[in-house]
């Protein structure tokens, strides 16, 4: 069930093609137009597809669908219009959310092929097929392996887009980054009853050897063994061992610089002893997302060949209620030395992090560390589901993925880690306590916890949980994982 390949296939076979558009014999054509562009078709006396305007009531609202079939019996056999409102109000993000209306209309029909005539606007043109491809490629996806009594969604397997050739780099390059993405969700989207952090494991080792990547991974025995007691300690309440995964991908052996991702990995949180109540518990399994986001990375890293030396780290665990499971007043010691107060078993991914950001620093010396994680409940209550939190102790990484994070709209926001912050962590009877102050700025103690661990690496700390998973579907993001994190992370280090 734990596939490395998404059974959702999608658009597979994408071609470019400089045939005119009425020569074309796909079930489908996709036109995307503005209301400016509406009106002038409507208007003129010319060409085929003005004559199907025509017969239409379509009105280019953003976003709005309409699919005519071509009455004159002539090609292409439909028809399929999608709005995109003024012109001038246009961004390639609202171009992303139109194409994904469109496909999502094609996912339940019978189609097999369709074909993109480009609109003609004002964007340049690599930005605009690359948007124009994610939001297909991205909101063609559906997470339905285990229903079966209503039918499933359709692959559409050929996509033509109209484009010169010299655009096959690009749109191979985009649809590799957006089955990537996919895969995240998928990841994301597996029970934690199928997806422990063995599998983990398992989906890290077949993705290393995939791409020949070297890759390191420690147990239970070992993390205790090396003083990882953090990692261990979350994950001791339960039959599946934990455990830490390095994977180096080296694209730029020229260079010694180096950047760690490192990824939080619960396959389960169910908060441990301080059990979560019942619908804190629900979406849980969407607690692996930042481990998710790393292992999809380091493959887009190999596929694309990127210029970059990157570690990938991931921690994973189970954090469960049992006899064996670490207790509230627990006082462990982590890898570099610090001790720290369990007031909180639920507060476990800064253990887990902890651990693997000092074992990543001491053992791999790293120029910039990055981690991902669906770290604080509370990040949600700051920023929503639409904005990804930042903490950093290095203002030029963080201002180089917020730069990222506008172009490819995964944006992220600066938060303060001001000192009056880290006394509040203090502990009395240990270094520090995973807990703060009840009720306050949730996002940022735990981001204060970690930057200790990072040692005065540059370290950038991006909380997750608000757009890692979502309750609804948003535009090309479906409901439940989204694989947010990973465009970002990419174009970051495109840089
Ligand atoms: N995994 C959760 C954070 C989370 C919340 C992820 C909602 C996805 C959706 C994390 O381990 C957690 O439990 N955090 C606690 C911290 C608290 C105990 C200090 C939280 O946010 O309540
Ligand atoms: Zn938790
Ligand atoms: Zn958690």
């Amino acid at each position: 069930m734990y596939t490395e390949k998404s059974e959702n296939m999608g658009i597979q076979n994408i071609k470019l093609s400089q045939e005119k558009y009425d020569n074309m014999d796909s079930d489908v054509l996709i036109c995307a137009l503005t209301k400016e562009k509406l009106a002038e078709m409507r208007k003129s006396d010319s060409g085929e597809m003005s004559k199907v305007l025509k017969a239409t009531l379509f009105r280019a609202e953003f976003c709005e669908t309409d699919l005519v079939p071509n009455i004159h019996d002539k090609k292409p056999k439909r028809y399929l219009f999608v709005g995109l409102d003024e012109g001038a109000k246009l961004d390639l993000e609202k171009i992303r959310k139109a194409y994904a209306a469109a496909i999502r209309l094609l996912k339940f029909s019978q189609v097999n092929d369709f074909t993109v005539l480009l609109p003609d606007l004002k964007f340049e043109k690599h930005g605009l097929i690359k948007a124009i491809v994610e939001g297909l490629l991205l909101g063609d996806y559906h997470f339905d392996r285990y229903k079966t009594l209503e039918p499933r969604a359709k692959e559409i397997r050929n996509m033509t887009v109209l484009a010169e050739s010299k655009y096959k780099e690009l749109v191979e390059e985009t649809q590799k980054l957006c089955n990537n993405v996919n895969l995240v969700r998928d990841w994301v989207n597996e029970s934690g009853s199928i997806e422990h952090p063995e599998e983990i494991v398992e989906m890290s080792k077949s993705i290393a050897d995939a791409n020949k990547l070297k890759i390191k991974i420690l147990d239970a025995s070992e993390l205790k063994e090396q003083g990882l007691n953090l990692i261990y300690s979350v994950g001791k309440g339960s039959k599946h061992s934990p455990y830490l995964i390095i994977m180096e991908y080296n694209g730029n052996p020229d260079s010694k610089e180096r950047i760690a991702v490192i990824g939080k990995g619960l396959t389960f949180d169910s908060g441990g002893m301080n059990l979560k109540p019942e619908t804190a518990m629900q979406d849980m399994k969407c607690d692996m997302a930042g481990a998710a986001t790393v292992l999809g990375l380091v493959k887009t890293a190999a596929e694309l060949r990127l210029k970059k030396n990157i570690i990938a780290v991931i921690g994973t665990a189970e954090n469960m209620i049992g006899p064996d499971a670490y207790k509230p007043g627990d006082i462990l010691k982590s890898y570099n030395g610090i001790t720290v107060e369990v007031a909180n078993t639920d507060a476990e991914g800064r253990l887990v992090l902890a651990d693997a950001i000092s074992y990543t620093v001491r053992n791999y010396k790293p120029d910039l560390i990055i981690d991902l994680a669906t770290l604080t409940g509370a990040v949600v209550v700051a920023l929503g589901v639409h904005t990804i939190g930042m903490f950093s102790n290095d203002s030029k990484a963080a201002q180089l993925l917020e730069d990222a994070g506008k172009k490819v709209y995964e944006r992220v926001w600066s938060f303060p880690m001001f000192q009056e912050y880290k006394d509040d962590i203090k502990s009395e009877i240990a270094d520090l306590r995973n807990l703060g102050p009840k009720g306050q700025a949730g996002s940022i103690n735990g981001a204060v916890f970690l930057e200790p661990f990072a040692e005065n690496t540059p370290w950038v700390h991006l909380d997750i949980v608000g757009v890692a998973f979502l309750d609804k579907e948003r535009g090309y993001l479906p409901k439940g994982g989204t694989g947010t994190g990973l465009r970002l992370l990419v174009e970051f280090l495109k840089k």
